[in-house]
């Protein structure tokens, strides 16, 4: 191996001048020795900025993989190559703007693990460790997906990524299968969505196969039970839904789960007054189960994926403020400019409000967004999994006594707060008074509405 390959493996990678000066050897021929390594390393960055890496291979692969992006009709664009580096990073060479923002050392492609907007295509949560259970052999790779390595995961994606959130996938392999999927879809031979008549006979079934062996594909995270499904839309067109479901047996713990899901569905309803746009769902009662089942922002039609990236990766990469509320992850973006000022007023709100509707769950994995459009590159995706988490059964099962104390707000908060409130407030009396809900669940929300009403005199 040649010397500079050897060092830059062991050390990851390095400037020009350090380089040179590291090696002991001068510009020229450390220039002389880059050509000679040819591919075994990966190049980035223009003049000063120029940095060295050595090349790792993926399981023997050392060629850099392909990334596409599949547009709003479902055809892909290879946007990027994903060159990987020793010891561990990659660099992503674009051929097209990412979409993304990116910080310093990103926009040269550098990063110190995956590339941040393919985290979110780890296969995660309830339907990840079902994918993974069901591929594990095949690809050589845990059963359990929180386990995988960047290049446990990147081997998982490149072969059988075709579907994960968003609109990216990595490798010819998987562009293959979903290149597959476009021409059944056009060729008429793509299995139909599913008939509004059919949903009840339907979900119950989905159900029963996701919780008995769990179903291969993976195009959420989330562990909450669920499953993914095609059904007629209301434009006509077929629409792309996730469904989360309850169990099926009458204990207090399934009860308060799908009391719970129609709160989820109820929140839904009442954010638009709060000036956030919230994912579309619906209820369906069927086989002794409730349903949430929510309507894919990130899918249009049959085959249409538009970008979506969560906060927890976004936040990863460029921000470490992991733990901190939605509204100073809003106040933090519009400083860099990659949010507008009034999206970063909204998630102020939005903070607020899941806090007054009790929802101890506002991780950083419950917020998304989308690409911007302009010089702004993101904006809010909808609003999704907004519930009183508060009530949910601890341990799955358990409902021990909870108490719903709203806070009032510091002072700083009090403009978001008081646009909250009424909302809230909303949603607290929808929730007492609706018959989906258990007469014991609804007059715990009847006993919030005043306890709310309360605090805003
Ligand atoms: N309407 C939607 N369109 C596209 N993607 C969605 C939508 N709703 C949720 N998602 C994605 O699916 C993931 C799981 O959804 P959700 O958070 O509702 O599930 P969950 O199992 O209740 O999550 P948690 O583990 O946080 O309780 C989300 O993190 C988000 O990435
Ligand atoms: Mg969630």
């Amino acid at each position: 191996m040649l010397p500079i390959v050897d060092f830059l493996r062991r050390r990851g990678r390095q400037a020009a001048g350090a380089l040179a000066e590291q090696l002991g050897i001068s510009r020229a021929t450390l220039m002389r020795a880059v050509r000679a390594a040819g591919d075994e390393l990966v190049v980035r960055g223009a003049a000063r900025r120029t940095q060295y890496a050595a090349r790792r291979a993926l399981r023997g692969q050392a060629a850099p993989l392909p990334v596409y992006r599949v547009d709003a009709e479902g055809t892909p664009q290879q946007i990027a190559w994903l060159h990987l580096t020793a010891p561990d990073g990659s660099a992503l060479e674009m051929l097209q703007p990412l979409g993304w923002p990116l910080d310093e050392a990103a926009r040269d492609g550098w990063f110190d693990g995956l590339p941040y907007p393919l985290q979110d295509l780890r296969p995660q949560g309830f339907l990840g460790r079902a994918f993974a259970r069901h591929h594990a052999a095949t690809l050589q790779v845990a059963e359990d997906p929180a386990a995988w390595s960047d290049d446990d995961t990147l081997h998982a994606l490149s072969l059988l990524g075709e579907d994960a959130p968003g609109d990216l996938i990595v490798g010819e392999a998987a562009c293959r299968r979903w290149l597959q999927r476009v021409r059944a879809v056009r060729a008429g031979e793509a299995e139909a969505p599913l008939r509004e008549a059919a949903l009840a006979q339907a979900y119950p079934a989905q159900a029963d196969a996701a919780m008995a062996a769990g179903l291969p594909g993976s195009s959420a995270g989330g562990e909450f039970p669920k499953f993914t499904a095609w059904r007629d839309g209301a434009d006509g067109r077929p629409q792309a839904v996730l469904v989360k479901f309850s169990g099926s047996d009458d204990s207090p713990g399934t009860r308060r789960w799908a009391d719970l899901l129609v709160c989820e569905h109820l929140a839904g309803g009442v954010l638009p007054a709060l000036g956030l746009p919230a994912a579309v769902s619906r209820i369906v009662q069927a086989g002794g189960r409730t349903f949430l089942e929510v309507e894919r922002f990130d899918r249009h039609g049959a085959l249409g994926r538009s970008g979506l990236l969560s906060w927890g990766a976004l936040n990863g990469e460029c921000f470490g403020l992991a733990g901190r509320s939605w509204a100073e992850a809003g106040r933090a973006l519009a400083a860099r400019g990659w949010l507008a000022a009034q999206d970063a007023e909204a998630l102020a709100r939005l903070w607020q409000f899941g806090r007054l509707l009790a929802n101890t769950d506002m991780h950083d994995g419950n917020l998304s967004f989308r690409p911007g459009e302009g010089a702004v590159p993101l904006r809010i995706a909808p609003v999704y999994d907004m519930l009183p988490m508060l009530y949910a059964p601890a341990r799955g099962v358990e409902l021990p006594p909870r108490e719903y104390r709203p806070e009032l707000p510091l002072p700083q908060d009090a403009a978001a707060w008081q646009a909250a409130a009424p909302v809230a407030l909303a949603f607290w009396q929808r929730a007492a008074a609706d018959e989906r809900i258990s007469a014991g669940f609804r007059a715990v929300c009847a006993e919030n509405t005043r306890r709310l009403a309360a605090l805003l005199g």
